[in-house]
């Protein structure tokens, strides 16, 4: 994790959720910002699994793909003295509500179900605070894949291109046949989500590590970035007239239907085209940022119980708990399009893709190839992150050159730590 993350000693206790809950009667108030289709299929998952364990389900959406606008509501919440029982959170998001000391210990749960054994010690990093276990990680997404409609690489006889000019060469084919070859929606946090596939491929893992997670002035300052900053404006080259503001799922409609040839989006992606009754291999292709095979830039969700008193905490360590569970991260995330946050769960449920996200997860983590994705979190923390989209923004509609938007990126990184 970023050396830039200094963990303060807890000032505050965390209030200490009981172990199992014998009678887990209650109910949970879930903030979350899972509303597409195929998050909403996700989530009655989850919401049946309570259910199915009497424990009621009050539901907190607040729509904004990457959850930006969900934390806002939660930190006017939090200020209000009100904060939901368990809320849906990214990375470094949940260290800092940790700092505060606002946040449920979850370590006798985790103790009597095992996580230390079961979670990869990279999300470990974002689930602990000091030691405590503040967080049950449900999924693990990443962000360098790339979701391409099947019948137009058919129709245009094109195989999945496997580095940054047959990319191109691709995306040519496809604007040259009459299709938007980019299904994109213009919002800062999509933007950033291509970002870190493109640093990915350009600079390679030692770059992206360098550039996102060390916050290197050298590398956030080189030619590199530039080249990175010219390829983003190359794929804006890419994307329709409507962009702008479109959210991710309407971009990804777009793929499935068959108007657009690919999209550049973390895995929640295949949610969509599950739930549009799309099959991987057949009607649509999952295949990595083209220069990024081998490579990981992860994002995953957890739930962060708020210490909100006594009543609620046997349905908080129920919650905790049914996430945790194996068959549950299984039958979960196959609908979410995710793979497991442990490396317990049998891969036979999962379709071609989670299968090979489950693979790519393994081997980037065995080979230092798996890295926490600037776009969502897990990269730097929300200053950092928030510094960062504005730049790529600003520059991926035009309001700087390349060479102009390595420079305020080294300025706005600089001004945010
Ligand atoms: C979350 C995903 C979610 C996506 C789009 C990401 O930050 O990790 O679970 O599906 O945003 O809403």
């Amino acid at each position: 994790m970023a050396g830039i993350y200094k963990k303060l000693a807890l000032g505050v206790a965390l209030c200490a959720l009981g172990g199992a809950a014998a009678s887990a009667e209650g109910e949970v108030e879930v903030l979350h910002w899972w509303t597409s289709g195929g998050e909403a299929a996700a989530l009655n998952v989850l919401k049946d699994d309570l259910q199915s364990k009497s424990v009621g389900w009050q539901d907190m959406p607040v729509a904004g793909g990457g959850g930006e606008q969900a934390m806002t509501v939660l930190r006017a919440r939090v200020t209000a003295g009100n904060p939901p029982t368990a809320v849906q959170m990214l990375g470094f998001d949940i260290l800092d509500w940790a700092e505060q000391g606002v946040v449920a210990d979850l370590n006798s749960v985790a103790a009597e179900e095992g996580w230390d054994e079961v979670v990869p010690s990279a999300l470990q990093g974002f689930s602990k605070y000091d030691g405590t276990w503040i967080a049950a990680p449900v999924n693990v997404h990443s962000t360098n894949w790339v979701w391409a409609n099947k019948a137009i690489f058919d129709e245009l006889g094109l195989d999945e291109p496997s580095d940054w000019d047959g990319l191109i060469a691709a995306l040519d084919k496809i604007k040259g046949a009459g299709y938007t070859a980019v299904a994109h929606g213009g919002q800062a946090w999509q933007d950033a989500t291509i970002f870190d596939a493109v640093v990915m491929t350009t600079g390679g893992p030692d770059f992206y590590k360098s550039s996102m997670i060390d916050l290197d002035t050298e590398a956030l300052g080189s030619e590199t970035m530039q080249t990175v900053f010219d390829r983003m404006a190359q794929i804006r080259g890419y994307v329709d007239d409507n962009f702008s503001g479109r959210d991710w799922n309407l971009a990804t409609a777009m793929v499935i239907e068959g108007t657009a040839g690919v999209q550049f989006m973390g895995d929640w992606a295949k949610g969509e085209f599950l739930n549009a009754g799309k099959v991987p291999g057949q009607d649509f292709l999952c295949f990595r940022m083209p220069g990024t095979q081998g490579t990981v830039t992860f994002n995953s969700d957890q739930f962060v119980m708020f210490a909100v008193g006594e009543e609620s905490s046997a349905s908080q360590a129920e919650l905790a708990k049914s996430i945790m569970t194996p068959s549950f991260q299984s039958a979960f995330n196959v609908v979410k399009g995710s793979v497991p946050a442990r490396t317990d769960v049998p891969d036979a449920d999962f379709d071609d893709c989670g299968k090979k996200g489950m693979v790519d997860l393994a081997e980037a983590n065995e080979k230092g190839t798996l890295f926490g994705s600037m776009a969502h979190g897990h990269a730097a923390p929300a200053a950092v992150k928030n510094a960062v989209y504005d730049v790529v923004t600003a520059h991926f509609n035009g309001e700087f050159d390349s060479a102009a938007a390595v420079d305020e990126l080294v300025a706005a990184v600089e001004g945010a730590l």
